[in-house]
């Protein structure tokens, strides 16, 4: 038997890296060997992917001697750093040099590192559009991972940096579904004006990472974009309405009152949908749904999502809007 290519697996045991390491290990031919880091290995998830055939290996990307250790022997790593755990973009990227460091240090063959524009290139910290956050950032999550492409590029590693879209499971896990309004009518709130929000399942992006990792060659260093569907507010007000077999109006939520919310991560978030919206055709056009699905087969649209996950969407609390 040939081996495996090893592909160390940051975040394996979260959505991103969840995806690709089912991707890797419902393949049975699959050319690759999934190695999930974690810093729990005794958490549920981790387990779940020892039991599906994933070496299991320990490693905190604030710890780099542990990082190193984890893509030691490895042909190929999945990076992912996670802004919502710490909210600092400098942290995120201390983290992302981590891993470049790591890479280079391992010889590795490819990596694939899970970016987002850094939005002042097109939104200097001047341009007071939108507010200026952490005073240097405009979108905190986007401009750290952005402003961390060039450890990887400068690692000599070949790399793609690989542009995500917003996750429909969003709707589920964020409470970003439609609410009741006070009439009792579903309304679906997004600050997206009239323009299109590039979304995908989240599963979707490990599958599309596994298909960059099986043409690799292709992609060494090229920034490629992700995406399941490009729709409008009001598209997917009506496409949920149509699962739903319910009316759902589309509630065009101004970025000052959604950035004024009273969650954390509100004003970067307010800030996040701006950036989509005021850039629509340069957002929607690094992000194209025809090269994903020559990634993934099996990518799926926000119809055929919803029609398997729209009962884990909670359809109760009140409208934030
Ligand atoms: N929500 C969206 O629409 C969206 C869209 C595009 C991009 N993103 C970006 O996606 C990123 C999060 O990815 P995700 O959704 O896959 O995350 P997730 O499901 O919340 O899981 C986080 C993963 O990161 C790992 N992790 C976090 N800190 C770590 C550390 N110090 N050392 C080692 N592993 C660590 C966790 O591993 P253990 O806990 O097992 O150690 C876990 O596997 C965020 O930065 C966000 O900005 C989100």
């Amino acid at each position: 038997m040939t081996e495996k290519n090893i592909i160390a697996v940051v975040g394996a045991t979260g959505a991103q890296g969840g995806g690709l390491a089912r991707a890797i290990l419902n393949d049975s031919a699959s050319p690759f060997a999934v190695r999930a880091i974690t810093r729990k290995p005794d958490s549920d998830n981790a387990k779940a992917l020892a039991a599906a055939g994933a070496q299991v290996v320990q490693a905190d990307l604030d710890d780099p001697a542990s990082v190193k250790r984890a893509f030691d022997g490895a042909w190929g790593a999945f990076c992912v750093t996670n802004f919502w755990e710490h909210f600092s973009p400098e942290k995120e990227m201390e983290q992302a040099k981590t891993l470049a460091d790591a890479a280079k240090d391992a010889g590795l063959k490819h990596v694939i590192w899970s970016t987002l524009e850094d939005t002042r290139k097109r939104v200097p910290v001047d341009d007071d559009r939108m507010p200026t956050l952490m005073d240097k950032y405009k979108v905190p999550h986007f401009d750290g991972k952005g402003a961390s492409d060039h450890f990887f590029k400068e690692s000599g590693v070949a790399t793609t940096c690989l542009l995500t879209s917003f996750y429909w499971d969003n709707l589920i896990h964020f409470g970003m579904g439609p609410k009741p309004g006070e009439d009792g009518e579903l309304v679906f709130a997004l600050p997206m004006g009239d323009k299109k929000l590039p979304g995908m399942a989240v599963e979707d992006i490990g599958r599309c990472a596994y298909g960059i990792l099986k043409r690799a060659d292709e992609f060494s260093g090229k920034t490629v974009g992700i995406t399941g569907e490009h729709l409008t507010g009001a598209e997917m007000a009506a496409a949920l309405g149509k699962a739903f077999g319910r009316k759902v109006t589309y509630f065009d939520v101004p970025f000052e009152m959604y950035r004024g919310f009273d969650f954390p991560g509100a004003a970067d978030l307010g800030n996040m949908f701006q950036y989509k919206h005021d850039f629509e055709s340069e957002f929607c056009g690094a992000r194209s749904v025809e090269f994903s699905r020559s990634l993934n087969p099996a990518l799926q649209d926000f119809s055929s999502w919803l029609a398997a996950n729209k009962d884990k969407i909670e359809l109760t609390e009140a409208a934030s809007g």
